[in-house]
C-alpha cells in the first residue's frame, strides 16, 4: 500500500511524514540551543555545519514530498467536521508545506550573504554553492540579517504552527475520536478502501 486512497495515507507519505517530523523538530531544538553556545568554540562551529547539512536533507526531501503530494492527493477529511475545521487543517498543512520549504531557504540566503564567507559542505563532502544577493538589500551585513530574521521568525512561526497540529491530531483522537491519527500511523484505514 504505497499510494494514497481516499481513506488513508499510504507508506510512502506516512513515512515522509515521522521521518520529516523527527528532523524537522531535531532542527528547531538543535537551532535554538546552537545559538545559545558561544561563536568562537570549534565545538559551536562543527554544530552549525550540522545544522546547515541536515537542513539540506529537510529541503530535499521537502521538494520530493511536495512532487509525491502532487501526484497523490492526500485522503479525505473525516465527513462530521465543520466547512471551517476541514478549511482550517488545509490551510494549516499549505503552512507547514511552505515553511518546511522557507525556513531552510532563508537559512541558505542567511549563510550566502554572510561577510565570514564560510563554505557549506554538506556532511564535509558535498560542497553547495552560494546563492546570488539581491543588491537591493545592501551590505552584507545587512542582506544577513534581514535573512537571518526571516530564517528565526519562520521558525518560530513554525514551533506555533506544530503545536497547534499536534493538538488538533489529539483532540481528532481523544475527543471526535476519529481515523485522523490513526491514519498517519497505519495503512489500515487506506487498505479499506480498496
Ligand atoms: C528544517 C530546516 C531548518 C530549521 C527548522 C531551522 C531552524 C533554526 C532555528 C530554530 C534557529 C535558531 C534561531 C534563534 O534562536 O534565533 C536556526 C539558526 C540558524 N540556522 Fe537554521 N534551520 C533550518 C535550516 C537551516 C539551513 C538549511 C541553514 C543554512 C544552510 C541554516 C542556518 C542557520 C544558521 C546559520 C543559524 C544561526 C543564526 C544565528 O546565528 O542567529 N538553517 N535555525
Ligand atoms: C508528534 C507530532 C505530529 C503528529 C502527532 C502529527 C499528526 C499528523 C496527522 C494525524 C496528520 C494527518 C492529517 C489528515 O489526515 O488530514 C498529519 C498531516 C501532516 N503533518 Fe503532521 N504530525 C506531527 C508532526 C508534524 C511536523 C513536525 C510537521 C512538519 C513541520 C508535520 C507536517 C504535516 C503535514 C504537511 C501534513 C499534511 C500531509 C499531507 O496531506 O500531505 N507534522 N500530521
Amino acid at each position: 500500500m504505497l499510494r494514497n486512497t481516499s481513506t488513508g495515507y499510504g507508506t510512502i507519505a506516512i513515512a515522509f511524514h515521522w521521518t520529516m517530523a523527527v528532523l524537522i523538530i531535531g532542527m528547531l531544538a538543535l537551532g535554538i540551543y546552537m545559538h545559545e553556545l558561544p561563536p568562537t568554540e570549534p565545538a559551536t562551529f562543527q554544530l552549525y555545519q550540522l545544522h546547515k547539512s541536515t537542513g539540506f536533507v529537510v529541503l530535499a526531501l521537502a521538494a520530493f514530498r511536495l512532487v509525491w503530494r502532487l501526484i497523490n492527493p492526500a485522503p479525505q477529511l473525516p465527513s462530521g467536521m465543520h466547512p471551517l475545521e476541514k478549511l482550517a487543517a488545509h490551510l494549516g498543512h499549505v503552512g507547514l508545506y511552505l515553511l518546511i520549504f522557507a525556513i531552510p531557504v532563508t537559512g541558505w540566503f542567511m549563510v550566502s550573504a554572510s561577510p565570514w564567507g564560510i563554505p557549506t559542505i554538506l556532511f564535509n563532502v558535498l560542497p553547495v554553492p552560494h546563492l546570488p544577493i539581491p543588491e537591493a538589500l545592501g551590505s552584507k551585513d545587512q542582506a544577513e540579517a534581514f535573512f537571518k530574521l526571516l530564517h528565526e521568525y519562520g521558525a518560530f512561526l513554525l514551533i506555533g504552527l506544530i503545536v497547534v497540529h499536534i493538538a488538533a491530531a489529539l483532540k481528532h483522537h481523544f475527543i471526535a475520536r476519529d481515523e485522523t491519527l490513526k491514519r498517519m500511523v497505519s495503512t489500515a484505514s487506506a487498505k479499506s478502501n480498496s
